[in-house]
């Protein structure tokens, strides 16, 4: 539907008979007025606006609650957006309205997209050229748990790591929403995989195909290490701070440090760029270091200038990600579908450090 470039290959405007346009009168949405507890994430309503040229109307089916809007809440997130603003990250929708140019037979189709802001709301309105569409044998909210969790995981798999069978990997935060997912698509690229997480996590872990390891033990570090004396051929580490060094010192002799969040500092005042700026300068100096390791910053909107490189690879990645989740191959891991209406439950819960995967918003 899309070539490379991200522009829909077929021009045609016209819409199928059976499936007529429908824009709603009006939209749903959740805002985040200002730094305030899961409680003061404000519901409201208001008329809702055709689609532009070039975009299409969305009616939401399940949107992401991610780590990254528990940043957003405490107006932490590196790239955060002024308040107010409605917050999610990423949806799955089914296609009500398309604006000029847009081919007309998207209309009742289903589809995935990265919105970093905005997903929170009953109807969303999103640019064609991003629509990754959902394979219809797939649930909604299953197929959700896997957009910007599955890019970001097959990314740093594949393009930056650059995992084969036999190697072994270590993924931080292994029951999370990313974590869970790059812990499954490893074991599908024959790679044993270590995992760390909170100890009443660890048989969620297990049951994905990881060795777990407590991230709270005093001694984790010795026990990553004698779980591969060799050294880890990559580890995926979102959790920065101190704990960055030693995740560096973990790698094999050829191995890969896939940085990817400050997940350490969510509860530390002050700057929500200092952290990641001391993090670049570490990784910057450890790659000019001779010897055969590499250490990566991934960043999903990394390459956005060039959009249809960036569209192009985004389409493949999450396409392989949900050609599996079709085929049977990854397990979704929905924690909880709560009603968009229950937005501050929502966050509390996806917060509280007691789910395993993702809190998923429904209509
Ligand atoms: N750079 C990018 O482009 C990009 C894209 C997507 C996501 N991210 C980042 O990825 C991270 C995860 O996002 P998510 O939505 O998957 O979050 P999530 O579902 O809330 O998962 C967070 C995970 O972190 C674990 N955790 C917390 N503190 C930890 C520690 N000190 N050591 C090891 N694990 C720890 C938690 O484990 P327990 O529940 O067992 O405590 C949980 O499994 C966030 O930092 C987010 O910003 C970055």
């Amino acid at each position: 539907m899309y070539d490379a470039e991200g522009r829909p290959t077929d021009a045609s405007r016209s819409r199928p008979a059976d499936v007529p346009a429908h824009v709603p009168s009006t939209v749903t949405e959740a805002v985040l007025p200002g730094i305030v507890d899961p409680d003061g994430i404000q519901v409201r309503t208001r008329p809702a606006r055709p689609a532009g040229p070039g975009q299409v109307g969305l009616a939401m089916e399940a949107a992401g609650v991610s780590f990254a809007e528990q940043q957003m809440r405490r107006g932490k997130y590196y790239d955060q957006p002024p308040f107010s603003f409605v917050p999610g990250y990423d949806l799955v929708g089914r296609a009500v309205d398309v604006g000029e140019g847009v081919p007309g037979d998207l209309l009742g189709r289903r589809f995935a997209v990265l919105t970093k802001t905005g997903a929170w709301a009953s109807h969303v309105t999103v640019e064609a050229g991003d629509l990754t569409e959902v394979p219809e044998s797939v649930d909604s909210a299953d197929a959700e748990t896997f957009v910007v969790n599955g890019i970001t995981a097959w990314q740093m798999l594949h393009r930056l790591a650059k995992i084969r069978p036999g190697h072994t990997v270590l993924v931080h935060g292994a029951n999370g929403g990313v974590g869970s997912t790059l812990v499954q698509l490893a074991r599908i690229a024959g790679a044993q995989v270590v995992g760390t997480a909170s100890s009443n996590h660890h048989d969620a872990v297990r049951a994905l195909g990881a060795t777990p390891v407590d991230y709270r033990a005093h001694d984790m570090h010795d026990q990553l290490r004698a779980r591969a004396p060799q050294g880890y051929d990559a580890v995926f580490d979102h959790v920065g701070g101190e704990g960055i060094v030693a995740s560096y010192r973990l790698l094999a002799a050829q191995g890969t440090l896939v940085a990817y969040g400050t997940a350490s500092t969510r509860d530390v005042p002050g700057s929500s760029r200092a952290p990641v700026l001391k993090l670049f300068a570490r990784l910057m100096l450890w790659n000019a270091l001779p010897g055969g390791k590499g250490a990566h910053f991934y960043n999903i909107w990394a390459g956005r200038r060039r959009l249809g490189t960036f569209r192009g690879k985004l389409h493949a990645d999450l396409g392989q990600v949900l050609s599996l989740l079709a085929d049977g191959a990854l397990a979704p891991q929905v924690a909880a579908r709560v009603p968009l209406t229950e937005v501050g439950e929502a966050v509390r819960l996806a917060e509280s450090g007691t789910v395993v995967g993702k809190v998923v918003l429904v209509p």
